[in-house]
């Protein structure tokens, strides 16, 4: 299927916590095709240094003001290049990429690790009013901008700190099991590092709760064509995370 390519303005672009941005770009056409868990391919026009694209989850969309929203860790050369990007600049944005989140659900628990948790913002957004519980993972408070972001979104936010600074000091993986036995829900939602996704997706198939994860993998052209971002599944085969993801079932990537 044909990939819409925009040059996109940028309207916003601030730093929210530890070498964390947020980014708002005006882009009507994405916005309105945009689904929660899809992320756009991001290039920095204005660079004199050729660089790839850079995929990043799509953490918020207004289509009444036709924006969306990234929120990204300055991690490489592509990334530290893009913090540069003022208001005004331009970007050229091709998406939204990748299939999204299952929103067939009453009861969601939402887990997500470090920025992770960049595209349950929009997944939750999507799922408002359904009551959403989230567990919020991070190294320490400094990390956890993020409980500001999920007020207005979430009924209950469970928040796990690696150094106990804020929370409870520990692992989401650790919190989800003590929820999954105090409460109930009918889906699992998880975004984060690859353990922590592995660990919730064997508690939730233990209490056979549906689970989805978004994986995160190294991605070129982000279309299924280079075969650059594939991982194995559980059926033998392997599984594009561009394309074929970057959302799956958890039983279809984790046995
Ligand atoms: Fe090229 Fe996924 S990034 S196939």
């Amino acid at each position: 299927m044909p990939k819409t390519v925009v040059k996109a303005s940028v309207l916003e672009h601030t730093l929210i916590g530890p070498q964390v941005r947020r980014l708002t770009f005006a882009a009507p056409i994405l916005a309105q095709q945009a689904l929660p868990g899809q992320f756009v391919h991001v290039k920095v026009t204005e660079s004199i240094v050729p660089l790839l694209r850079r995929p990043i989850s799509i953490a918020d969309v207004n289509p009444d003001n036709g924006t969306l929203t990234l929120i990204y860790r300055i991690v490489g050369q592509g990334t530290s290049l893009l913090a540069e990007v003022k208001p005004g600049g331009q970007l050229d944005i091709m998406g939204p990429l990748g299939n999204g989140f299952s929103l067939e659900t009453e009861r969601p628990l939402l887990v997500g690790g470090g920025i992770g948790l960049a595209p349950m913002v929009y997944l939750a957004k999507s799922l408002c009013p359904r009551p959403i519980t989230i567990i919020m993972g991070g190294r320490n408070k400094e990390e956890m901008y993020w409980q500001e972001i999920f007020q207005s979104l979430c009924r209950s936010i469970h928040i796990t700190t690696d150094d106990g600074s804020l929370g409870r000091q520990g692992f989401t993986v650790d919190a989800l099991s003590d929820m999954l036995s105090a409460d109930t829900f009918d889906i699992v939602y998880a975004c984060g590092p690859q353990p922590m996704l592995e660990g919730v997706a064997r508690l939730a198939t233990a209490k056979n709760i549906r689970c989805q994860v978004s994986l995160e993998d190294h991605m070129a052209c982000g279309v299924g064509a280079c075969l650059s971002c594939t991982c194995a599944a559980t059926d033998g085969k392997r599984r594009k995370v561009c394309a074929d993801g970057p959302v799956f079932w958890a039983e279809e990537v984790f046995s």
